[in-house]
């Protein structure tokens, strides 16, 4: 594993796991929606702060602990619920959830992963968060929040930015297709990247374990699972099934996906008790605001109490410092971790946490700040150049 040692940061653990993925898993992996606009402006605008430190200030311990949909976390950071996880490394979201634990920090499974939500709570006794839709098939969502209260799952993030699909085209051109089919193409590909099997990525060992029961249940001929769930999607969601969701599950719940104000706002009216600021790492709407770029605002609105996670472009401890300083409670990430995983499986993501909590603890004793509670506006301010 010296070459996960090796690694300095995020670029170069992405860079390492572009080696070992056939180049249309990595680019699902790495790609967002359309020209990329908002991909790109996700990273770069933390560079437009400054980090305003303190001196003399005894930096000699640092606390980092914080409470998150009501659970104990050693850092505040989160790994965000990413789709399909198998895909990139055998190892799948067991790896990651086990990472996530050694870390003490919360791990959040998608309703689109690969591990049944019941087995990844029996193998990882973290705090974990279940990643939800609200489908045309309400029972479906309301068999979740059974299956996650059964399972023992701390909070619910609702996932609302995603009434249609983004449109990817790094996908369209590479031609990916979900599962990913046994081609000649992707047997060739397989050739090149030993270390990446694709085998797991067929028959059984490869589904969306958490709705596969649906589709026998449903016995509708030739369609997929994919299919099945895609056709599942309702654009007519609205803030009465937002309330109705609070009441069924509540407990902590997190809407992801709220870029404004006024929407943060009407999520705790609706019941959430916290937000997570994204905008899908991306994937979705591209034009829109960079997550960092809503967090003071979006604090404002809401108050102290409710959690407030800024998702999306975090590739630095600095950047959670920033993010932390400008109002938020936490922060997420998604791609950083896939790339770790893709790069060497659960060595690959503890590599990632660690990197980042080192850097995140570096930055903090730097800034002269000895407490994340004591984090300020004053720390942080718009570059000027
Ligand atoms: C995601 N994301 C995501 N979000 C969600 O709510 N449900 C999902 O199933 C997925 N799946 C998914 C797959 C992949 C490959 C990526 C990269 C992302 C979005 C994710 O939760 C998070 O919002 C972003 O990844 C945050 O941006 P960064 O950290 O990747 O910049």
């Amino acid at each position: 594993m010296t070459r996960l040692r090796r690694a300095n940061n995020i670029a170069d653990l992405r860079l390492l796991a572009r080696k070992r993925l056939p180049r249309p898993i990595f680019d699902y992996i790495d790609g967002g929606a359309d020209d990329e606009v908002s991909l790109r402006r996700n990273v770069d605008a933390f560079s437009n702060y400054e980090l305003v430190p303190d001196v003399l200030n005894d930096v000699s311990a640092i606390r980092t602990g914080t409470t998150l949909f009501g659970q104990l976390s050693r850092w505040p950071l989160m790994l965000a619920p990413t789709g399909l996880t198998r895909m990139f490394h055998g190892h799948s979201e067991l790896a990651v959830a086990r990472a996530a634990a050694r870390h003490g920090i919360l791990y959040s499974l998608s309703t689109m992963g690969t591990t049944r939500l019941e087995d990844l709570a029996q193998a990882f006794a973290g705090p974990k968060v279940f990643q939800i839709y609200i489908f045309k098939d309400r029972g479906l969502t309301a068999e979740f929040v059974a299956r996650c209260r059964d399972a023992g799952f701390h909070g619910l993030a609702l996932t609302v930015d995603t009434p249609v699909a983004g449109n990817r085209e790094r996908d369209r051109r590479s031609g990916l297709s979900l599962p990913p089919k046994l081609t000649l193409k992707s047997l060739l590909s397989f050739a090149r990247h030993p270390s990446w099997s694709l085998p797991a990525l067929t028959g059984s060992k490869f589904d969306l374990a958490n709705v596969s029961h649906k589709i026998d249940a449903l016995a509708s001929g030739p369609m997929s699972l994919f299919d099945y769930i895609g056709g599942q999607f309702d654009r007519s969601v609205g803030w009465r099934d937002v309330e109705w969701l609070a009441r069924e599950w509540n407990g902590p719940l997190a809407i992801k996906g709220v870029m404004t104000p006024e929407d943060a706002r009407r999520s705790i009216a609706s019941g959430a008790t916290g937000v997570m600021v994204s905008n899908h790492g991306g994937r979705q709407l591209d034009g829109a605001p960079a997550p960092i770029d809503q967090i003071a605002a979006v604090r404002d609105a809401v108050g102290d109490a409710p959690d407030v996670i800024c998702d999306g472009g975090i590739r630095r401890g600095s950047d959670i410092v920033k993010a932390l300083a400008l109002g938020a409670t936490a922060c997420s990430i998604g791609r950083p971790y896939l790339y770790g995983l893709a790069a060497g499986g659960e060595a690959g993501v503890d590599r990632v946490l660690t990197l980042l909590t080192e850097e995140f603890e570096r930055t903090m004793t730097l800034a002269g700040v000895n407490d994340i509670a004591a984090l300020a506006p004053r720390h942080v301010r718009p570059n000027r150049a």
